[in-house]
């Protein structure tokens, strides 16, 4: 028997710079063919399927390390993304937040995001959780910090740390964890995604690079997982 379809699905969207380079373009049109690639994917969600969640990474802690130059271009490309999802947000069905540490980035850029958390969160056609300045090791230490507090207060005992707590401090907390990644450009790791939740996931790897990634793919890639085993360390025959 089949598998359901997955409710939540999280892509390492990687690929763009090598998607330019290939048509010696700059970096950053890359990185804007990769946004039209996941705009496009939403929309044949919405559509067809009844996904709940997308969890999609968009930019790692680790992504400061690329030059200031690609850094602002992939800044500038979000704000643009973000005004353009606030001005079809009568349109469109869904419902947007973040994961990552959002803090660090510009208080204009927050102020968008906020916003249209705010008026897209009614939207019930999917919810796109874009990770952003997210690190799964950095959750993970923000998380740890929390609950010391929370220790320290004397909120909570020591005894009462169990691994549905631990998840209950993460960015992740309001829902469950994807049961299948999906990665693209043909690297085979996880790059500090979901280092918490994807303990059961299941991964699936596409050659192809990001900004040339469709929804015949995706439904490639959830076929392969409907036919996975999945066994949680247990046993199917006994
Ligand atoms: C993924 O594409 C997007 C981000 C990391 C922001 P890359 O920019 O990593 O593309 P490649 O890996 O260089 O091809
Ligand atoms: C992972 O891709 C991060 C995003 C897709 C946003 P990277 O291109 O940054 O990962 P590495 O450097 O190849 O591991
Ligand atoms: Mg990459």
């Amino acid at each position: 028997m089949e598998r359901a379809l997955p409710k939540h699905i999280a892509i390492i969207m990687d690929g763009n710079g090598r998607w330019a380079k290939k048509r010696l373009l700059p970096k950053k049109m890359g990185h804007r063919a990769g946004a039209d690639a996941l705009k496009n994917l939403l929309t044949n969600i919405i559509e067809k399927t009844d996904i709940e969640h997308i969890t999609v990474y968009a930019f790692s802690t680790e992504n400061w390390k690329r030059e200031k130059q690609e850094v602002d271009d992939l800044m500038k490309l979000l704000k643009d993304y973000i005004c353009q999802y606030i001005k079809d947000n009568e349109k469109n069905n869904i419902k947007i937040d973040t994961i990552g540490d959002i803090s660090v980035l510009s208080e204009d850029l927050q102020k968008d995001l906020a916003h249209l958390e705010k008026i897209s969160s009614k939207k019930t056609g999917v919810n796109l959780h874009i990770a952003l300045n997210y690190g799964g090791r950095d959750e993970i230490v923000r998380a740890i910090k929390n609950i010391a507090n929370d220790v320290k207060n004397e909120n909570i005992s020591i005894d009462s740390i169990t691994e549905s707590l631990v998840s209950s401090y993460l960015d992740t907390r309001e829902y469950n964890d994807p049961e299948l990644i999906i990665r693209t450009s043909g690297e085979l790791r996880t790059s500090n995604f979901l280092v918490w939740q994807s303990a059961y996931s299941e991964f699936y790897f596409s050659d192809k690079l990001w900004p040339d990634f469709t929804f015949e793919d995706l439904e490639e890639a959830i076929n392969v997982y409907q036919k996975r085993e999945r066994r949680f360390g247990g046993r199917l025959d006994s």
